[in-house]
C-alpha cells in the first residue's frame, strides 16, 4: 500500500498534532457540481453511479480534483445500500428522493429480513472502495461510511423520506420488541458492512445518524444511541498498520454530546446549532470534533463564508482534535466558487491555531 501523502484528517481525528486544520464536506461529491452531474447523466441515473465502481471512482475523485484543498476523500455511494441488500427494492423518484417498492410494517416482514453479507450483497460497494483507493494513490485518506440503525429503519418503514416518522415512531411505541429486532438486524448488517469497507480499503468510517436526534432524550439512548454502541465495539479499529478512526454524527444531537461521546468513538459530528466551543469543553477531552459550519452560510459571499471560518476556528481555539466540515451535507444550489472559498479560508485561519 503507497504512503499517505496527507494524513492530517487521520491525525485530527486521534487528536495528533497537525500543521493547519483538516477538512471536507459531507455530499462533496453532488450536484452542485457540473462535472458530477455530467457523470450521472452518462450513467442514466444515482443508483448507476453508485453501482458501477467506475463512475463511483470518477466521482469520488472530483471534488478532490476540483478543491486540493480537501483532506480526505468519501467513498460516493448512499445508506440505503443496506435496506436494498435486505430486498426492500431501492429507487429515487427523480425530484422526490428515495422510495422503496417494498416497506416494512410487521414483525413478520423483519423477521424476514436477511443480514445482507458485504461481499456477496454488497459486492459493488466493495470493489467501489478498493478501486477508489487504488485511484487515490495515498493522496488523501478514503472514508468509509453507513446510516445508523435508527436512520435506516426509518427509511425502511416509511417506505422513503418523511417528515414526522409517523409509521416509525408509531412501531417504536406500539411494538418496541418488533422494532428491537429490526435494529438489532441493522446494527449486525452495519457492522459487517463497515468491517468489508474497512478491509477493502477504508481508512476512516462515519455513521450518519442523520434523524437520531429526532427522538425523545430516552428513546435516542435506547433506539439509537444504544445500537450505535453496539457497532463500534464490533469494528476493525486498525487496519493496514493504522488506526481507523470512527465519527458518530446525529444530527440535532447536541444536547446529548456527554452520552455520545461515550460510545466509543474517535470523533463526533456536530451539525450547527451547537457552538463548537462548548462543545470542546464538554467532551474534548474524550473525542475529536467534526463541523460544524450551517450548510447554508454557502449561499453567502465568499467574505462572510470566511468570517464564518474565522468565528468556528476561535470557537474551537488552539490544538488539534477538529476536523472542520459543514454541520450537514452541501446543497444542490450552492455556487462551486464559494464552496472553494469555504475551503481555502479553513487552511489559511488555522495554521495560527497549530503552532
Ligand atoms: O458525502 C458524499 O459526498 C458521499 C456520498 C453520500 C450520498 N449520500 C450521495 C447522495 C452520502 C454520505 C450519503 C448519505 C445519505 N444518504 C444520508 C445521510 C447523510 C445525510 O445527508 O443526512 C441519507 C439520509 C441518505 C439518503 C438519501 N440519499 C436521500 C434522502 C437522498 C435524496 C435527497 C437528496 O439530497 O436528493 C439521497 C440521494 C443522494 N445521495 C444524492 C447523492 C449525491 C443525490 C442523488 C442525485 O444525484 O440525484
Amino acid at each position: 500500500m503507497t504512503a499517505l501523502k496527507n494524513d492530517r484528517f487521520l491525525r485530527a481525528l486521534l487528536k495528533q498534532p497537525v500543521d493547519v486544520t483538516p477538512v471536507w464536506m459531507m455530499r462533496q461529491a453532488g450536484r452542485y457540481l457540473p462535472e458530477y452531474r455530467a457523470s450521472r447523466a452518462k450513467a442514466g441515473d444515482f443508483m448507476s453511479l453508485c453501482m458501477n465502481p467506475q463512475f463511483a471512482c470518477e466521482v469520488t475523485m472530483q471534488p478532490l480534483d476540483r478543491y486540493p484543498q480537501l483532506d480526505a476523500a468519501i467513498l460516493f455511494s448512499d445508506i440505503l445500500t443496506i435496506p436494498d441488500a435486505m430486498g426492500q427494492g431501492l429507487y429515487f423518484e427523480t425530484g422526490e428522493g428515495p422510495r422503496f417498492k417494498k416497506v416494512i410494517s410487521t414483525l413478520a416482514d423483519i423477521e424476514a429480513l436477511p443480514i445482507p453479507d458485504p461481499q456477496k450483497d454488497l459486492g459493488y460497494v466493495m470493489d467501489a472502495v478498493s478501486t477508489i483507493r487504488r485511484e487515490l494513490n495515498g493522496r488523501v485518506p478514503l472514508i468509509g461510511f453507513s446510516g445508523s440503525p435508527w436512520t435506516l429503519a426509518t427509511y425502511m418503514v416509511e417506505g422513503g423520506s418523511s417528515k414526522d416518522f409517523r409509521k416509525t415512531k408509531a412501531m417504536l411505541y406500539d411494538n418496541p420488541q418488533a422494532m428491537h429486532l429490526l435494529l438489532d438486524k441493522l446494527a449486525q448488517s452495519v457492522t459487517s458492512y463497515l468491517n468489508g469497507q474497512i478491509l477493502a480499503g477504508a481508512q476512516a468510517v462515519q455513521i450518519f445518524d442523520t434523524w437520531g436526534g429526532n427522538l425523545s432524550a430516552a428513546a435516542y439512548q435506547e433506539f439509537s444511541l444504544a445500537y450505535m454502541r453496539k457497532i463500534v465495539s464490533g469494528l476493525i479499529r486498525e487496519h493496514e498498520g493504522r488506526k481507523v478512526p470512527v465519527i458518530l454524527f446525529t444530527k440535532n444531537g447536541g444536547l446529548w454530546l456527554e452520552s455520545i461521546a461515550d460510545a466509543g468513538a474517535d470523533a463526533l459530528g456536530l451539525d450547527w446549532t451547537c457552538d463548537i466551543g462548548n462543545a470542546r469543553e464538554r467532551v474534548g477531552h474524550k473525542v475529536a470534533l467534526q463541523g460544524n459550519m450551517d450548510p447554508t452560510v454557502l449561499y453567502a459571499k465568499p467574505e462572510a463564508i470566511r468570517a464564518e471560518v474565522g468565528r468556528i476556528l476561535a470557537s474551537y481555539g488552539s490544538g488539534s482534535g477538529h476536523v472542520f466540515n459543514l454541520g450537514h451535507g452541501i446543497t444542490p444550489e450552492v455556487d462551486p466558487e464559494h464552496a472553494g472559498a469555504f475551503l481555502r479560508a479553513v487552511h489559511e485561519l488555522s495554521a495560527q491555531y497549530h503552532v
